[in-house]
This record gives structure tokens, C-alpha cells and sequence, in this order.
């Protein structure tokens, strides 16, 4: 069969399509440990709220009907869009109106939209979106309908302690020419856990302000919700932002809920894309988040359940981390946010797509770090150095998980020293 340069993409494969097998090919029971993927953690009261909303919204004839059996607004639920204006707008001084919202089937769909609303071919010439600081999201690389649309720059890695590391934008190469097309950052960073700090953002703002460009913040692991960010950090919005957010973090990612925040003009081409792509996005859980807007449930479960649990397994992952690799030569990024710990072996033998396939074979599933380098030089030893680990899961798999990846890179470093002997 003959397939567009589109469709033999994703026949060659995809590296969050790989991450998205691992997560579903896994037994449910078996010696596994499952440290890949982007799974939240399973936290009790987020899933016991939301099935007593859903319960209340299946028993109630009027909302079931609205909630199921039609069509929503291409731009998303109305009624969710006016919760969510009141509810940033009472945190922050955006002045949001609901021409500034539009919901998504998730914001990895959003990204699809965005970086091909912007980047991509305009008469003739192909324009990109900068990374100003990779490693980035995974879910970015393969997004572009046409030729790879990322260009990114190095950090500049801080080493932190004897155990740590932190990347730092790079100021001095941040720049852009008449090709960029849009500026996108995630904070917290996914795969680092990193958070930009005030400053930087400072800087990616000033960049795109002063050259016409849309800055786009990946906030699916930030404040508001779902918070888990364990720093200080200051979230802006002006009309020159596009803010990406998602329900998905704060323990539902089944519902498939993304929402971008912009200027009108973004947010309807937006909805002109959700009502080609999906006609209109999924209502049966907006219906649900209504309700988690009213009397700041919300926040109670963020106050109480999300941001608690996030913040001491961090602690803990890291407690570990410095207990199993002590003598290993191993760093890992300082756990700033998000889900993950970010591993980085300076003295790696193999690759870390080799070192992921190694520890497959031991069920130890994680992420390969490479995948998290788009527009960067494959003959950067560091892009192959590296690799993600969700700490969001069972306590106990993590334990064993990691224990397992010290053996490895213990046994790796021991041939290595044998073979240069
Ligand atoms: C930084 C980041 N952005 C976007 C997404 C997409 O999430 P969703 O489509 O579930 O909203 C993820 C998922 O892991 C993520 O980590």
C-alpha cells in the first residue's frame, strides 16, 4: 500500500506511540514494574469523588441527557468554560471572557492543533516551533502534519551536590529568526521535573513579545490544578500566552480533558479544528468537572490529596535514588514538579534505548531519554544518557524498579571496567 509522507510516520513508528504500548501491552499481573508511561498516581479520594459525581449525574435524567446523548459545543462546554473563567479569573487577573477558553480531547490533541495552527509550511517556507530548553515532552516530536517542525537548544546543566543535576535555559543561545513560528515550554518539564524559574520565564516572554510570537506554556503539571510543583513559581497569562492545561494530572486521565486558554482569534481556530477533528469534544466528564468547580472541591482535593502525595514521593523517589545509585556513577534532575525522575548516567556504556531494552527484559519498563530531544543532535552523548521514570505509581515497584536499574548499571559499569583492562 502506498502511504503519505503523513501516514508512513506513524507506520515507521513513534516514540510516545511506543510509550503508549508499553502502558497498554503490559500484563496486568506479573513480575513487572512499571515505571514508563505518564499514569498519575490512583489516589482514593480524587476516584471516590468523581464516582459519586458520576453516580449523581447517571441518576439524574436532565443532566444524564445533556451529559450523553448530544452534540457539545465545538469550542466545549459552555457551562465548563464559564466555571473555569470565574475560577482563573478569581485566582489570577487575567480578565478572562469564554471567547478565551476552549476545551480539547486532551491537551495532547491541543498540541496537535497548536503546533500545526502555527508551524509548518505558509507560502512556501517552512516556519518551526522553538524549544527554547530540551529535553521536552515526548508528545511533541511527532505532531507536525508536514517535515519535523521542532527546533530546540541545549540547557546549560548545573551539577547540583553529588547526587543532583538541574538544567538552566541557555540565555545566550536563545534567539529566534523569521522562521520561528511560536515559542513552547513545559513547566514543570516533562521528562525533568525542572521548573523554570521567574526569570526565565521572564526572558521567553520578553523573547516572544518583542518578535510577534505566541509563547506557549504546557502547564499540565502546574498550578492550579492538579499543582503538583513543589517550588515557588509564578504562572502568567497575557494575550500574547497561549496556556495549555489538563485534567488529566490531577488523577482522570480517562476523560480526556484538555483546555487552552488564548486570545480569541486562537481559541477560535481552535474550535473550527475540534468540530473537523471530533466534531465537538467528549461532555459526558465536563459535566462531572462542573461540579468539581463548585464549593472549591477542587482545590480541597488538591489541598488535601494531590499536592500532599506528590510532594513525599518526590522526597522519597529522591531519598531512594541516593540510596541505590550512592556508589553508581548516576545524577538525577532536582525534582522541582510533575510526575517523573529524570536519571542521568554520564558514564553510560550503551545507550539508553539499549539500557531500556535491557531492563525490559527484566520487566523493568521506563523511557528511553532520546525521544525527549527533538531538534537536537543525535551526537550529543548526553541525548543518549538518560532515561524517565514515573514515581506516581506503586510504592513497591518503584522500590524494586529502581533497585533493579542500580544492578544494571552496576553489571554495566563492571564489564565496561573489564574490557579496558
Ligand atoms: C507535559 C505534558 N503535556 C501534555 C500531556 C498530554 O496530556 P493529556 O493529553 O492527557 O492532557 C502530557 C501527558 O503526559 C504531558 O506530560
Amino acid at each position: 500500500m502506498v502511504f503519505s509522507d503523513f501516514g508512513s510516520k506513524f507506520l515507521d513508528g513513534t516514540g510516545i506511540g511506543e510509550l503508549m504500548r508499553d502502558l497498554a501491552d503490559l500484563p496486568e499481573t506479573g513480575d513487572f514494574y512499571r515505571l514508563g508511561g505518564g499514569n498519575p498516581a490512583n489516589l482514593a479520594a480524587v476516584t471516590t469523588k468523581f464516582q459519586q459525581l458520576a453516580q449523581q449525574s447517571i441518576n439524574d435524567t436532565d443532566q444524564f441527557e445533556r451529559a450523553f446523548t448530544r452534540y457539545g459545543a465545538a469550542q466545549g462546554s459552555k457551562q465548563l468554560i464559564s466555571y473555569l473563567v470565574e475560577y482563573l479569573n478569581e485566582r489570577y487577573d487575567w480578565q478572562l471572557q469564554p471567547q478565551n477558553i476552549a476545551i480539547t480531547n486532551g491537551s495532547q490533541n491541543a498540541f496537535f492543533m497548536l503546533f500545526n495552527l502555527f508551524g509548518g509550511v505558509r507560502d512556501g517556507v517552512q516556519r518551526n516551533i522553538l524549544l527554547p530548553m530540551a529535553p521536552e515532552y515526548i508528545g511533541y516530536e511527532d505532531v507536525a502534519i508536514g517535515a519535523p517542525m521542532f527546533t530546540a537548544n541545549k540547557p546549560v546543566i548545573e551539577l547540583v551536590g553529588e547526587k543532583q543535576f538541574k538544567y538552566r535555559l541557555d540565555t545566550n543561545a536563545l534567539s529566534v529568526d523569521a522562521n520561528t513560528a511560536a515559542i513552547c515550554i513545559s513547566r514543570p518539564t516533562n521528562p525533568t521535573g525542572n521548573v523554570l524559574t521567574d526569570n526565565e520565564m521572564t526572558a521567553l516572554n520578553q523573547l516572544a513579545q518583542s518578535n510577534d510570537l505566541p509563547l506557549i506554556i504546557d502547564n499540565a503539571y502546574g498550578a492550579p490544578f492538579p499543582d503538583i510543583i513543589h517550588v515557588p513559581a509564578t504562572l502568567t497569562w497575557d494575550e500574547n500566552t497561549i496556556l495549555s492545561m489538563s485534567f488529566s494530572k490531577i488523577g482522570l486521565p480517562g476523560t480526556r480533558t484538555g483546555i487552552v486558554v488564548a486570545q480569541p482569534e486562537i481559541i477560535d481556530a481552535i474550535t473550527q479544528m475540534n468540530a473537523v477533528m471530533n466534531l465537538s469534544t467528549g461532555s459526558a466528564a465536563s459535566s462531572l468537572f462542573c461540579k468539581l468547580f463548585t464549593n472549591s472541591q477542587i482545590d480541597q482535593l488538591i489541598s488535601d490529596s494531590i499536592k500532599p502525595f506528590y510532594a513525599s514521593r518526590a522526597e522519597w523517589a529522591l531519598s531512594l535514588f541516593k540510596a541505590q545509585f550512592a556508589d553508581l556513577p548516576a545524577r538525577v534532575h532536582v525534582p522541582e514538579g510533575s510526575i517523573f525522575l529524570w536519571i542521568w548516567f554520564p558514564e553510560l556504556p550503551i545507550s539508553s534505548f539499549e539500557l531500556y531494552n535491557r531492563l525490559k527484559n527484566k520487566g523493568v519498563i521506563v523511557v528511553p531519554g532520546h525521544y525527549f530531544f527533538p531538534g537536537i543532535d543525535n551526537n550529543w552523548p548526553h541525548k543518549h544518557q538518560c532515561i524517565r521514570v514515573n514515581i506516581a505509581g506503586d510504592g513497591e515497584q518503584l522500590q524494586q524498579g529502581m533497585q533493579l536499574i542500580a544492578d544494571e548499571i552496576k553489571a554495566l559499569a563492571i564489564t565496561d571496567r573489564n574490557k579496558t583492562e
